[in-house]
């Protein structure tokens, strides 16, 4: 049996009213899911908001970025110790942050220290881009990416792995399913390697990249992808609570380890 990840990234999106109604919309309709790990991950100024309006219900919440220090002269900075106070999950490395704002990997490894010293359960991104993928640099990409920001992790715990191919991030052409799957592979080798066979048999790897409605159902009927992290169609509920339901049905699906 598997349970599946389904992570909603709402990016730099939502006032907090809005947050209000997003949240509303999906929480009415998702009251009956049980085998689907719901993750919103609102911008920092809603994650108050959204974890006071999923008390109690089976929606968790996470935040989409974290700073690497606790406390201190750094301005326009949260840390891992303020938002453990609203929510139990961080996305690291989102490939907007490396691209956008120069987040490099010993950066993204200072933050998956942090974020493990509060307990927090990571999602960390990797993933390459479309000229890395055209000089056919993409398992050398995924390895450094890993090897280098979990270089201070002793233990593979409470770390969910996203690929997140760069060019299939809102562009509406998801990555194939052949491609999730060498991604995920490529992975999961890693992981073993880094933290033998164990790590890798229980470690959940998701796919991010234009998943919506259409496409969930493809990708979850391989077994390696256990889940998504899902931009742009976590913002309309219809769509959002619609790829949550159909995961559902995927929960029994025997796990490649098994
Ligand atoms: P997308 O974004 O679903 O809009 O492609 C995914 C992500 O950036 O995590």
């Amino acid at each position: 049996m598997r349970d599946i990840i389904i992570a909603g990234n709402w990016k730099m999106n939502n006032n907090t009213q809005e947050a209000e109604i997003l949240v509303e919309e999906i929480r009415q309709n998702v009251r009956s899911i049980n085998h689907v790990e719901m993750i919103l991950c609102p911008p920092f100024t809603s994650l108050s908001k959204v974890a006071e309006l999923t008390k109690e219900t089976n929606i968790k919440v996470g935040a989409q970025n974290i700073f690497y220090e606790d406390n201190g002269a750094f301005t326009g900075e949260i840390s891992a110790r303020m938002i453990k106070e609203l929510c139990d999950y961080v996305i690291i490395g989102h490939s907007e942050r490396r691209l956008l704002l120069g987040e490099t990997n010993q950066v993204i490894g200072k933050k998956v220290v942090a974020a493990i010293k509060e307990g927090l359960h990571i999602i960390l991104c990797v993933g390459e881009t479309l000229e890395q993928r055209e000089r056919g640099e993409t398992q050398l990409v995924i390895n450094t990416q890993l090897a280098e920001s979990l270089s201070k992790v002793q233990e593979f715990e409470n770390i969910t792995i996203a690929y997140e191919p760069v060019w299939a991030i809102g562009t509406g052409v998801s990555a194939s399913v052949e491609d999730c799957k060498k991604g995920i592979r490529t992975i999961r080798s890693i992981i073993e390697k880094m933290y033998g066979t164990l790590s890798m048999q229980s470690s959940k790897i998701l796919y991010g990249g234009s998943v919506n409605p259409k496409n969930i159902e493809s990708l979850l009927s391989e077994a390696e992808i256990d889940g998504g992290l899902i931009g742009g169609a976590s913002l309309d509920p219809e769509n959002f609570v619609s790829i949550i339901n159909k995961s559902e049905l995927f929960y029994s699906k025997t796990s490649i380890n098994d």
